[in-house]
């Protein structure tokens, strides 16, 4: 039987433009390839288990219009079960703003709309619903209130935690030892834990303090560099991909749908990093961050021709 994989977290409308550089304070620049697409870390990480067959629920919440009704039906498709997707009166669907430079970094700034009214409150309707699950996944869009009751009530009924601390901000430790994996990039590693990631033993020395407040595994993404990768106070770096990033909207969020679902499907942790390296690899060849997530057979082809 399918694990059941929860995923709480949000829903944005990403609009994206291209830039030569970021502007300064008080500067106008003009921009290309204008597009809206649709994004917000919770809904990207659905999509991503989703597209890989995941048996998947979403907790979240969009605006009760047009948009907000075209996203759950675009979710469905993907496999998403979107019977906790609320659809809010008089608020708006997240938005998120973004700049992409030349050299394909972003700038990101998010309005919540929707995406505030998931409150704790709202998530025990889904109670049940949680116990029941074998893994809830969450990020930092959602009320951090929300993620630390979502959080305890799974940890008390076996259900394994997995946060990707996005974006960056400090946590508490009653938050932390309720988690099983953790996912920070360099930055939000440093945010949890004041240490500057610029080599192999900061990676290290990082993830033995999350261990030490609680947390099994801990996986430190390092960019082109892979991942520090880290169980049981044990670590190692598994390298990644070598491809060309056009944009890397979305990249993380594919690691992390991507790498949940291999775990659930019985993986180890490695094969399962090695799985999210490829679908997040294959992600930045394409811009947009839903519209470059891979499909399951596209991950697999990759990784057949890696290994010849
Ligand atoms: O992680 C990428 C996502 O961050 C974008 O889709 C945007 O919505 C922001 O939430
Ligand atoms: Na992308």
């Amino acid at each position: 039987k399918r694990k059941k994989l929860i995923v709480l977290g949000s829903v944005n409308v990403d609009h994206i433009l291209n830039v030569p550089k970021f502007p300064k304070p008080g500067e106008t620049l003009s921009g290309s390839n204008y597009k809206i697409s649709f994004g917000g870390k919770g809904a990207n990480q659905a999509v991503a288990a989703g597209r890989l067959g995941a048996n998947i629920q979403f907790i979240a919440a969009v605006g009760n219009d047009e948009l907000g009704n075209k996203i759950k039906q675009l979710l469905n498709n993907d496999n998403i079960n979107t019977c906790s997707v609320a659809c809010i009166d008089g608020q708006n669907t997240g938005v998120a703003l973004i700049l992409v430079n030349a050299q394909g970094e972003n700038q990101i700034a998010i309005h919540a709309g929707a995406n505030a009214q998931v409150t704790t409150e709202y998530l025990l309707k889904y109670k049940e619903d949680i116990i029941s699950a074998d893994a809830i996944l969450m990020q930092l869009e959602t009320p951090l209130p929300t993620i630390e009751q979502a959080a305890k009530l799974a940890k008390q009924h076996q259900t394994q935690v997995i946060l990707n601390p996005a974006p960056a901000q400090t946590l508490s430790d009653d938050l932390l030892k309720h988690i099983d994996i953790i996912t920070p990039n360099e930055t939000e590693a440093e945010y949890l834990t004041g240490i500057k990631i610029l080599t192999e033993q900061d990676a290290e020395q990082a993830a033995m303090i999350l261990h030490n407040k609680g947390i099994e595994t801990v996986i430190i993404t390092l960019g082109s560099k892979g991942a520090w990768v880290s169980s049981a106070q044990r670590g190692t770096i598994i390298a990644g991909f070598k491809v060309k990033a056009i944009d890397t909207i979305g990249a993380g969020d594919t690691f992390n749908g991507m790498l949940v679902t291999a775990l659930l499907e019985g993986k180890t942790l490695e094969q399962a990093v090695i799985y999210a390296h490829a679908a997040g690899a294959l992600s930045v060849t394409k811009p947009g961050a839903q519209t470059a997530v891979p499909f399951r057979n596209e991950v697999e082809e990759f990784l057949e021709q890696q290994s010849k």
